[in-house]
Parts: structure tokens; sequence; C-alpha cells
């Protein structure tokens, strides 16, 4: 099983993978596919739910959503989102809903988009695992102005390689780096003791994280640049789709092989008793 400990034994020496997942089935299969580690990420808001952002994404949901993708893991080490709104206003608040999620679910960490220093030492202390989140920040959307690539100017790259270095100090036991150029990651990797978890971070980063529905080809909308599409399920679910619709119509789906039968004997009794015969 896949715990803190093996993101510390791996630092350095070999790379780490996670993926998304927001429902049994998927966490089940990416376990299966022995994926070291799940993230309940409040992405399910956009990809799950249809918003157009993760703001509105509550506690409520990352529990809800937390619990089955914990049960269909095994194996793999389940990390939870921590959504807007729910470790900003106070450390109170912060340990409160970071202990709900993990009582609830059962999962093994949480992540906090941030530099949320105190807050992050508030629940590290409650001892609860977290992973940092910097760089593109997705709660923060609308202060960033939309979802761009950040560190390229020199002051914001010497902003993030602090943030980090402080998360690691604040107990962190590994930081997301989503959207950061190459040799920045780099730097980062090398400079800390923890974990990188890149997203569109590079090689360089000590795992990588990816949301399923990205990498599969599930959805048909446009992902972005650093997204590798390792299938194409969008076009065979509508290839399936499509064909049941076909064969429904054309009679030709259920076929006998999916029919259940009676006897003729029995069929003929029933039939003479509801007729009354
Ligand atoms: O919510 C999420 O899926 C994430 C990943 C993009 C890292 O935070």
């Amino acid at each position: 099983m896949v715990t803190i400990n093996t993101f510390k034994e791996n630092k350095g020496k070999k790379k780490m993978t996670m993926l998304t997942a927001y429902d049994y089935i998927t966490a089940k299969n990416i376990d299966d596919a022995g994926i070291d580690s799940i993230l309940v990420g409040d992405s399910l808001g956009m990809v799950m739910l249809g918003y157009p952002n993760t703001l509105a994404v509550t506690v409520d949901d990352m529990i809800h959503h937390g619990k089955a993708v914990v049960r269909g893991a095994k194996n793999a080490f389940v990390v939870v989102d921590m959504p807007f709104m729910s470790y900003q206003v106070s450390k109170e608040d912060a340990i409160r809903n970071a202990g709900r999620i993990m009582k609830e679910t059962g999962c093994q960490a949480v992540k906090i988009e941030g530099a949320y220093i105190e807050e992050i030492k508030a629940i590290v202390k409650a001892g609860i695992p977290v992973v940092g989140h910097l760089g593109l920040t997705p709660q923060s959307v609308n202060s960033m102005g939309g979802y761009k690539v950040q560190a390229k100017q020199k002051e914001s790259a010497i902003k993030l390689i602090e943030d980090c270095i402080a998360l690691e100090e604040a107990g962190c036991f590994a930081i997301t780096l989503e959207c950061v150029p190459r040799r920045i990651a780099e730097y980062i990797t090398k400079k800390l003791h923890i974990s990188t978890i890149g997203i569109g971070a590079s090689n360089e980063c000590d795992c990588q994280v990816l949301v399923w529905q990205d990498m599969t080809g599930y959805s048909n909308s446009q992902p972005a640049k650093f997204v590798k599409k390792f299938a194409n399920l969008y076009d065979e679910e509508i290839k399936a789709f499509t064909e049941y619709k076909n064969e429904v119509e054309n009679m030709e789906y259920p076929a006998k092989e999916h029919t259940y039968l009676i006897s003729d004997e029995v069929y003929d009794e029933v039939i003479k008793e509801v007729e009354g015969k």
C-alpha cells in the first residue's frame, strides 16, 4: 500500500503517478492499473457537476465523492481537495473541515491551494497530512484573470520558490506545481526535500498528476497544452451509444442471447389462468 512514506522514499529515485478520480469504479480501475495515488480534485466541479469553475464545490461534495473513491482504492494513496472557502477563513475552520474530510471519507491526505501557512501548520499539527498546491491555483481564477502559466517573470518565480520553501517548513509532505516553467519546477524539485507533483510543470517533478477525463480523451473539449491524450474514450463512447440506438431501433438488440426464456408449457398455463380459460 502506498503511504506518505512512499513519497519520501521515492523522492529523487523513482517517479510516481497520480490521477484524479471522483467515483468508485474509476478509482478501482486506476488502482488496478497500479497508479500510486488518486486525487479527488475539486475539478469535479467542472468534469462531474458541470460548473464553469471549481468555486461552487462544497465540503459535502468533496466528502460524497471522496468516500466513493476511497472504497475503490485498495492500494493507491487517496488525497482529497479542500474546496474554496473551506480553509481560508480561520485556522479553526481549516482544521474542522480537513478533519471532516479525513474522518468521513477515510482518505490519507488533503490538498490546499495557496500559501496558507498558518492554516497548513494547524492541520498538520492535528495529524492530517497536507499536499500544497502552487503555481496555477484554479480556486483563484478570478484574481489570476484566467488559467495561465505562472512564475514566468522574475518576481512571480521568486515568490513561487519562497512559497514552496514556506510550505515545506509548514509541514506539507508534497506540493502540486501547476503550469510552471520547466526550469523553475526543476529548481524547486531539487531544492525541496519533499515531493513535487507536476501538472503542466515538466518531467522534472517527482510525481505527475492529470485529470483522468483529460488524459483518456473522455471529453471532446480542447485540453490544455500539457495534457497528452493516452486514449480516445469520447469517440469510443459515442460509437457505443450510437450503435446501441441503431440496434434498438432495428430490433437487433436485445438479441436471443440477451433474452430470458420461459418454457412453452409454463407459459401456456400462465396465459390460461390469466385469461380465465
Ligand atoms: O482539482 C484538481 O483536479 C487538481 C489537479 C488539477 C491538480 O487540483
